[in-house]
């Protein structure tokens, strides 16, 4: 139970697929208290999906780009839930226009709304919900390797470097409080975002015979573990982290030998 005690916000629950719903089911397991935030046409779905978890998880409506909407719900969970223990960002946008292979003639505006809502957001999250956490306290985000470029990914892959950049700029600045923030560079794993990936499919086969302990991308529940552990006080002394979660692909340069 190494979350007992602890209440936590989960961002990102969509459908049961979502890796948010993982990191939600197993901390439960774990002893924790799970507070959801869904948003726009999508709360309903989410609402539905939370249920699933437990009947007594709150869900708040929280779209990450409406300054108006953060604050509120940040003033309701506290009102309602009192000082929180950890949150999970699991968001992610990016339009069409922006991935895909249409790199060369994105607008920047395209661009933009691909870092604002998947990069930018964890700096709002962190600064909505800073008044309201506890002292030891875990900001944990989703990452996918951009050590690289992948074809396709585009705009999507530079919000996500951003991201990776964000995380460690926060841990110098949240420190002091005694507020972590890390990343989990989880492998390919078949949600709905992962579907409006051009591309996705052929990466799906390709991952696991790179990935020296083989991959699943129908089974977020192994990256929801790594999460749990950077929420809970067995991470007490990471910050400003990237811990990959993705059978170990991200250390291999190609396919292997064959004799
Ligand atoms: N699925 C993968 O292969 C993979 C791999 C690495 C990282 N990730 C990351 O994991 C995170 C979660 O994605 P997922 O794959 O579970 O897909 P998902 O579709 O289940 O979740 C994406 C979430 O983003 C939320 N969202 C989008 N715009 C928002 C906004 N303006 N305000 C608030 N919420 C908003 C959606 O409501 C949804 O819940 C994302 O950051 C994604 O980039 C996914």
């Amino acid at each position: 139970m190494i979350l007992k005690d602890k209440k936590l916000l989960i961002t990102g629950i969509l459908t049961d697929k979502s890796i948010a719903y993982a990191s939600a089911k197993i901390a439960i397991e774990n002893g924790a208290e799970v507070i959801a935030t869904g948003f726009g046409k999508g709360l309903r779905i989410t609402e539905r999906a939370v249920k699933r978890l437990s009947e007594d998880i709150k869900v708040y409506e929280m779209d990450i780009q409406d300054p108006k909407q953060v604050e509120e719900a940040v003033k309701a969970i506290k009102e309602n839930h009192g000082n929180i223990d950890g949150v999970l960002h699991a968001i992610a946008f990016s339009p069409t226009e922006a991935m895909g292979g249409n790199f060369m003639n994105t607008e920047l505006d395209d661009a933009l709304a691909s870092f604002e809502v998947s990069a930018f957001s964890l700096k709002t999250l962190a600064k909505g919900f800073q008044p309201i956490m506890n002292n030891p306290a875990s900001i944990v985000a989703l990452d996918f390797d951009n050590s690289q470029a992948w074809p396709g990914y585009d705009w999507q892959g530079v919000a996500k470097s951003g991201l990776q950049s964000i995380v460690r700029y926060l841990s110098y600045y949240l420190g002091s409080d005694g507020i972590r923030v890390n990343a989990v560079a989880s492998g390919p794993l078949a949600t709905t975002a992962a579907k409006n990936i051009p591309g996705f499919s052929s990466m799906e086969g390709e991952w696991d015979e790179k990935a020296p302990l083989g991959w699943d991308t129908k089974n977020a529940e192994p990256v929801a573990k790594v999460v749990n552990f950077l929420l809970s006080d067995l991470s007490e002394v990471v910050t400003g982290e990237v811990i990959h979660a993705d059978g170990g692909a991200h250390a291999i340069g190609g396919k292997m030998i064959e004799d």
